[in-house]
């Protein structure tokens, strides 16, 4: 618990990576935790949008760390106060939406190392209990070092073929990379499934667990991404299924 690295990841887009990952950081903080969520979906970033901050300029992000033009540190804002949380801390690491940053970070690239680096510092100087990686779907860089340097993983995917297929292929590279404590989140599954079912074929499939599984939502599409739900809705089954991820890093 001390420091760890929670990465979330997904083969295909769109399966609800970021508002996993903002409302499991959430979770933790109202529990008192220090955490920190990064945004390493570079190509198409959004999580800072779900913590309210999409109609406003971020001064620092991501990219600029990564440029060398600032500190990891500078790179975090402290959002606890404005979230409401009174125990923990909650910080954000965003990445750019200016396209000309994004096209220039897909054009010149950085030093993997730096954002490993970046990893390890802000843990250190945040005094982090849990640093949250978002990711950009598929296997790139980010998402293989992220998935290199996590205490745990959790794949994301829908009852779909192509997710569950992706999943496979997901699961077999952080086996290589021995990531010490995988799962797999089955999110936004409609009603004519059964979870028993589901569960009992994606752990004989995959030799993973279901740390969960996330009913397709109206409240999450009602959000649209424009909050934190468990925080504006504490008691939602939405929020206990983050309670259910949560357990999980314990
Ligand atoms: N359980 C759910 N039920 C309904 N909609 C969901 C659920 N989880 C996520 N969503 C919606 O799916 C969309 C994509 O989610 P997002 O977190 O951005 O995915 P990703 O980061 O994997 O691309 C968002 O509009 C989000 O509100
Ligand atoms: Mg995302």
């Amino acid at each position: 618990m001390a420091g760890d690295i929670v990465s979330i990841h997904s083969f295909r887009g769109g399966t609800g990576k970021s508002n996993i990952a903002a409302n499991l950081a959430a979770v933790a903080a109202l529990d008192g935790k220090r955490v920190a969520v990064m945004d390493t979906d570079m190509a198409s970033p959004g999580i800072h949008i779900i913590f309210g901050k999409g109609r406003q300029r971020l001064e620092h992000t991501l990219n600029d760390y990564l440029r060398g033009e600032c500190d990891i540190g500078d790179a975090c804002l402290d959002l606890t106060r404005e979230l409401g949380i009174k125990k923990g801390k909650l910080y954000l690491i965003p990445s750019s939406m200016s396209a000309s940053d994004i096209t220039r970070i897909l054009r010149e690239g950085y030093e993997v190392s730096d954002l490993r680096n970046g990893f390890n510092d802000v843990i250190k100087e945040k005094k982090l209990d849990y640093l949250i990686i978002d990711t950009h779907p598929g296997l790139d860089r980010e998402t293989l070092l992220s998935m290199a340097t996590a205490d745990f993983l959790f794949v994301v995917a829908r009852v779909d073929e192509q997710d569950l297929l992706g999943t496979a292929a997901t699961l077999s590279v952080a086996r290589k990379l021995q990531v010490p404590d995988i799962h797999i989140v089955i999110n936004k599954k409609p009603k004519i499934y059964e979870d028993a079912d589901i569960i009992r074929q994606v752990e004989t499939k995959f030799k993973a667990k279901v740390a969960t599984i996330i009913p397709l939502l109206p409240l999450l599409i009602e959000a649209g991404s424009r909050y934190v739900v468990t925080l504006r809705h504490p008691d939602s089954p939405f929020t206990r299924k983050m309670m259910e991820l949560y357990e999980v890093i314990q």
